[in-house]
């Protein structure tokens, strides 16, 4: 294989061509001015040459110009987003008065998705625990995060003479701060039936009760979701611990998607409230 410099091989290419085409034009001009017949066949076809190399020429002359330094802005004919109004990091802002372009959320802004909103803005006073979801009964609903077996599966609830005895991997119960926050059970178990109705009974139906086909309580079991959404009343989840409940409302449960970024933290421990209702309701007391 030879090296061949490309930049040279086309200059030598358009040298010809302009070479060619100088030439053409050269004998255009003699034939023109010194020729016989000017409106001779071949008289036309040199024209027609002509004009082509130097249609040829002029391009050649203005894309040549490209590529030269220049201190100047680019000419940008598509602008394909290069310009956009922006701040880029640590950029001054001339807007605001203290001149800060990262700025934190308006006091009170609700973010989309399920975070509580009072840890992620409105008080900025001092650092917020909330925030930092530091505590793990209420924004995770777990208790004890080593108590799983070595597959991973987390400790169910400890029980004892028929009595809860202790919190396994799950909280047992609905963390006391959840309630204080609705002010008390009975506007915590409203928000829940609310949530709950908005959330999970287009799945579960309004009684929880799930299902498919043509047993199905709800209405996407009745359209025939491929897997049924779970009966929610069966002894078996109500033996499920508050946290439990409330994890597989964060997180989704195999088929069930999760919920977390739709349903705020407190609204997902007051649904887990009106849950046990639902159960206390089909006769579940155990
Ligand atoms: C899109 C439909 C859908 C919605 C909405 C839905 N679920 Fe489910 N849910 C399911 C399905 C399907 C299952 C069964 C999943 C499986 O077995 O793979 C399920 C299972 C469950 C289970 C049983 C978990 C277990 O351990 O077996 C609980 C509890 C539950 N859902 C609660 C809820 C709650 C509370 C809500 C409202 C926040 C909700 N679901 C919203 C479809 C849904």
């Amino acid at each position: 294989m030879y090296m061949i410099d490309t930049n040279r091989f086309m200059n030598i290419v358009l040298g010809l061509t302009l070479a060619a085409g100088a030439f053409v034009f050269l004998v255009t001009l003699v034939l023109a001015m010194f020729g016989g017949k000017k409106t001779s066949r071949v008289m036309s076809y040199l024209y027609m040459l002509s004009g082509i190399f130097g249609v040829f020429a002029v391009v050649v002359v203005v894309m040549g110009f490209r590529g030269k330094k220049s201190d100047g802005r680019p000419w940008h004919i598509f602008l394909d987003m290069k310009y956009q109004p922006k701040y880029t990091s640590q950029g001054q802002s001339r807007f605001f008065a203290d001149g800060r372009s990262n700025r934190l959320p308006v006091q009170n802004t609700i973010p989309f998705d399920g975070t509580d909103y009072i840890a992620d803005a409105g008080y900025h006073d001092g650092p917020n625990p909330a925030f930092l979801k530091a505590d793990a009964r209420y924004f995770f609903g777990v208790a004890n995060p080593d108590m799983k077996d070595k597959d991973g599966v987390p400790a169910r609830p400890q029980w004892k003479d028929g009595k809860l005895a202790g919190d396994g991997f799950f909280v047992n119960h609905i963390p006391a701060e959840a309630i204080t926050h609705a002010g008390g059970w009975k506007p915590l178990i409203t928000r829940g039936q609310q949530q709950f109705n908005v959330h999970c009974a287009v799945c579960h139906g309004a009684s929880g009760r799930g299902g498919g086909g043509e047993l199905a309580y709800g209405i996407v079991g009745e359209k025939g979701l491929s897997v049924a959404p779970s009966n929610m009343v069966t002894p078996e989840i109500q033996a499920q611990a508050d946290g439990q409940l409330f994890n597989t409302i964060t997180n989704g449960v195999r088929n069930m998607p999760a919920y977390a970024h739709q349903v705020k933290t407190q609204d997902r421990w007051a649904i887990v409230a009106y849950l046990r209702v639902l159960q206390y309701a089909a006769g579940n007391t155990k």
